[in-house]
């Protein structure tokens, strides 16, 4: 299992972890567009046998970056995948200039906080109903 960047040939083994442990639904064509406009950004953890785990993000402005996806297929959690993709991210967006770092998560998304509690990102706001199923989002922040 090695952690790199996401090439084309990932799309399908991609979409497929994305779909079965993430529960919003994106087009397929934002995974390839976002790769080709920063490669490094997008991570992936190779398994050999199909993608474990990956990390999705974006600069959104020359000092921002954003984490649009991150997930770990549920039989390797808890095994340091996580952290390897979001310190390997950190690495790569302030090699890119990035002073800040966002993202979004659900607010029951507990496993999640905890491991954003981690990384010291900090809460700093909420977006209501901001899930397709209504759920509100927290906004958390990270300075890098
Ligand atoms: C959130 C997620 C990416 C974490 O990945 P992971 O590989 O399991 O995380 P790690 O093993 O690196 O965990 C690092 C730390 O985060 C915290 N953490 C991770 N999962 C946790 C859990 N289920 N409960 C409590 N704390 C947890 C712990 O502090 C952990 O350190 P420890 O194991 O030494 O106690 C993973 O749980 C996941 O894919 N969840 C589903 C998708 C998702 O919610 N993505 C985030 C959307 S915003």
């Amino acid at each position: 299992m090695y952690l790199r960047t996401f090439n084309p040939d990932d799309l399908a083994s991609v979409y497929e972890l994305a779909c079965s442990t993430l529960s919003e639904r994106y087009d397929p064509n934002l995974f390839t567009s976002v790769s080709s406009a920063w490669p490094q950004g997008f991570l992936v953890v190779d398994g050999g046998n199909g993608i474990k785990a990956f990390l999705l993000g974006i600069m959104t402005t020359s000092v921002h970056a954003r984490v649009l996806m991150l997930t770990v297929v549920p039989e390797l959690r808890r095994h340091g995948i996580g952290t390897m993709l979001m310190t390997k991210f950190l690495e790569e967006a302030r090699r890119k200039g990035a002073k800040v770092l966002t993202l979004e998560v659900r607010r029951g998304n507990v496993q999640a906080l905890e491991f954003y509690s981690k990384f010291n990102f900090m809460l700093v706001g909420e977006i209501k109903g901001y899930y397709n199923d209504g759920e509100d989002a927290l906004q958390l922040q990270l300075f890098i």
